[in-house]
């Protein structure tokens, strides 16, 4: 769409105060991020591929810690999956990462280690979308472009009183924005109405006192803010049922990495979507003979975790087994770990509280 590409030419109309209004109050009251510190493009495109679908409050360890390891594009470009996987391990949604380091090969590649900085060629990498792309280059660079995410829609829904994201309401918020961004601090103006919406223009209970735009929001003025927009119907996801083991030999554990769509290349011990009516503990049993050829005795139900993932939950019962075999053989796909090397390998987070338990289970027994 022509109109998103480029705003600079948009004539600000009636409503110039709202930037004014809206930039002084990002100025004295933004939080202090580490993201806000270093505004390269680099630093400012990791730090907007770890903040999708994911808190601030969540992102910021995870930030510091991959600014120290990978200080540069190159620097990722060169890292093992494994590797990046590791730093990204517990933040969820990996196929951001995977793409990350994708584009971050590409831009090695063609672009002699330089991460393009005009629309065309920064939108076309993997894992970058419109929101991505008018983030970093509007934040890092001043380029005049909107950033529209979740927190966006709900402010500007609220001032426009919109009560369905419709196309039609979506397409009316991006031109009230194109309307009302400040066209000489475009990156300021997108970064500070996340902000607001952060921090003041809350979901359940926005503090309209304390905001600044509340003399031009007609959803104050309406009384309920909080109507606008309107909750989608939250689907109820299903619940599937996996057992897992915790198969041990000596002071070791059997780890397997995924090879699969869902998680890829993330390690986990092994497990095995069942039905509860099944004999699941056979099952699971042949399941570790098939693949591994191992045969294992059962000891104990340790105790269920859960998960929730975008469109299941999923319900984890771990149990308890002893390896009779001897075990020699590993390949890339699978690996028997001492319990001290846990921590050098990426699992994913339903693992994380399979380790939390097994920390408190008698590894002895
Ligand atoms: N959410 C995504 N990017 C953000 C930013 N730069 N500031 C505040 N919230 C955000």
């Amino acid at each position: 769409m022509v109109f998103e590409k480029d705003i600079s030419k948009k004539i600000k109309s009636n409503s110039m105060h709202l930037s004014a209004f809206l930039l002084d109050w990002f100025d004295e009251n933004k939080r202090e991020l580490p993201f806000r510190k270093n505004r390269s493009l680099y630093s400012i495109w990791v730090s907007e591929v770890m903040l999708q679908q994911t808190k601030v409050d969540t992102v910021i360890p995870y930030f510091n810690s991959w600014m120290k390891k990978f200080p540069n594009i190159k620097s990722v470009a060169e890292a093992s999956e494994e590797n990046i996987l590791k730093s990204w391990e517990g933040l969820g949604y990996y196929s951001r990462c995977r793409n990350f380091h994708k584009a971050a090969k590409i831009i090695v590649n063609d672009y002699g280690s330089k991460i393009p900085e005009d629309w065309d060629n920064f939108r076309s990498l993997p894992g970058v979308g419109d929101y991505t792309a008018g983030a970093v280059l509007s934040i890092a660079l001043n380029k005049n472009y909107l950033a529209i995410d979740g927190n966006v829609k709900r402010v500007v829904s609220r001032i426009t009183r919109r009560k369905k994201l419709s196309k039609y309401n979506l397409n009316y918020i991006r031109s009230f924005l194109s309307k009302n961004i400040d066209i000489i601090r475009t990156g300021d103006f997108n970064e500070a109405i996340m902000e607001l919406g952060a921090c003041i223009c809350l979901p359940r209970l926005p503090k309209c006192r304390q905001c600044p735009l509340n003399s031009f929001c007609a959803g104050y003025k309406s009384g309920t803010p909080s109507n606008y927009p309107q909750k989608s119907v939250i689907k109820k996801v299903p619940v599937r049922t996996f057992v897992g083991g915790i198969i041990r030999f000596k002071d070791r554990i059997l780890i397997q990495k995924r090879d699969s769509q869902m998680l890829n290349g993330l390690w986990e011990i092994p497990m095995k979507q069942v039905t509860l009516d099944s004999n699941y503990i056979f099952d699971f049993k042949k399941y570790i003979f098939d693949k591994y050829g191992y045969i294992i005795s059962f000891k104990k139900i340790i105790s269920e975790v859960e998960h929730v993932y975008s469109h299941f939950k999923m319900k984890l019962i771990v149990m308890d087994f002893i390896n009779c075999d001897d075990v020699k053989n590993t390949g890339n796909s699978f690996s028997w770990i001492y319990k001290r090397d846990i921590d050098r390998y990426a699992f994913h987070r339903a693992n994380h509280k399979v380790f939390k338990l097994f920390k408190s289970f008698n590894w002895d027994v």
